[in-house]
């Protein structure tokens, strides 16, 4: 029998700014989830927070894209959104791009990520949560894991993954994809995932032969681009990934291993620049410094035969990362010196607002031809 792990964020208010979320907004999600949890609509959930993104994270029996999972969401974002007005929260309801849900979550604002599984004897799973960034930001890790054997030794020493994975790559602007093996097309996938703002890993799956069908994703991330969809800046797209690990996949270990290298990723202050994404604690998970540097959360999940979530586990609570911080900051500082110029501030095409066409306005009548 199939579970689903669906998480779906949403930023409905920043406290204070774009920081974090209030409290009041998890207890509000909280309830409603608890009163869905009773009635059976899912299994299990835990309701996590990023910087100011609030994060449910629910098991259920309902599939990919239910719209009963997903009405649900949109209704305790809803609940959440009405708590975050009382409360004058910074950019109350942000996320909530449209005034009515219509079937799906999808385009309307919130971040998915979801799979269907058939439960393996023991469940090892990870989530992700991101702030201040975009999906494209997970291509590096997601890579790592499932493709580098300098990162994961299974894939050289273990039989079970010895053959590779295969990686589902979406092309964001053109709203196209292509499947990818590695190791076979290892160099094509880099030539795509490497630009990150536009080939973004949506799912990976294990091959023919597997001990898990190649039907199922191992791993799965959230896609959503807020400023197409509103057609105006509506705030970074601050992703979420689900992972899974052990027998046969990545072990724990070499999931989380990518974080202890600070990557640069596309976010931070008005969503318009590059800096290092910092693994740290929920606690932690409050971007201040020009709004940043980006973070990251991991949470460890096992999941019961019953479909109950056991956990979490604050994955990056651990000292061995605390030098991946201390560089993130050494990073922070040294990107921060370059002040308005590239490549700190983003090439003017990824920025998400600019005064360029009001300043070439202002000065057309200024610009004259050169001999
Ligand atoms: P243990 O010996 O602690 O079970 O660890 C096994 C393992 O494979 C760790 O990656
Ligand atoms: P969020 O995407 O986390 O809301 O941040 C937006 C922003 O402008 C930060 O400076
Ligand atoms: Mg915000
Ligand atoms: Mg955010
Ligand atoms: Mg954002």
């Amino acid at each position: 029998e199939k579970i689903t792990i669906s998480v779906i964020k949403a930023d409905i208010g920043g406290w204070p700014g774009h920081s974090r979320v209030h409290p009041q907004l998890v207890e509000t999600a909280e309830e409603v989830l608890a009163k869905a949890r009773e009635e059976g609509t899912i299994i299990d959930f835990y309701v996590a927070t990023c910087g100011d993104d609030l994060q449910l994270i629910m098991t259920h029996k309902k599939g990919v894209d239910s719209s009963e999972i997903h009405g649900l969401a949109w209704r305790t974002f809803e609940e959440a959104t009405k708590v975050a007005k009382e409360l004058g929260l910074y950019g109350a309801g942000q996320d909530l791009l449209k005034d009515a849900f219509s079937g799906n979550v999808r385009g309307m604002g919130p971040g998915v990520a979801e799979m269907e599984i058939t439960l393996r004897k023991s469940e090892p799973i990870v989530t992700f949560h991101m702030d201040k960034t975009e999906p494209g930001a997970f291509n590096l890790p997601i890579f790592r894991m499932f493709a580098d054997p300098f990162n994961t030794a299974g894939l050289v020493i273990d039989p079970n993954m010895h053959m590779g994975f295969r990686f589902e790559v979406w092309d964001i602007k053109e709203h196209t994809r292509v499947i990818l093996s590695t190791p076979e097309e290892l160099y094509d996938l880099l030539a795509l995932i490497g630009a990150k703002s536009r080939y973004v890993i949506k799912r990976v799956f294990p091959k023919e032969g597997h001990k898990i069908s190649k039907d199922e994703p191992v791993a799965v991330v959230s896609t959503e681009k807020l400023y197409e969809i509103a057609g105006e800046y509506v705030g970074k797209d601050d992703p979420v990934a689900i992972v899974r690990a052990q027998s046969g996949l990545p072990a724990l270990g070499e999931v989380l291993e990518p974080f202890a290298f600070p990557h640069l990723v596309s976010g931070w202050m008005r969503g318009s620049h590059n800096g290092p994404v910092m693994p740290v604690p929920m606690h932690q998970a409050n971007p201040t410094r020009f709004d940043g540097p980006p973070r990251v959360v991991a949470l460890g999940w096992q999941i019961s035969p019953e479909g109950k979530l056991v956990g979490p586990v604050d994955l990056f609570d651990d000292p061995a990362f605390d030098g991946a911080r201390q560089k993130a900051v050494e990073i922070a500082e040294y990107m921060r010196r370059h002040g308005p110029f590239e490549p700190h501030r983003l090439p003017m095409e990824d920025m998400e607002y600019t005064t360029l066409p009001g300043v070439l306005e202002k000065l057309k009548d200024r610009f004259e031809p050169v001999e």
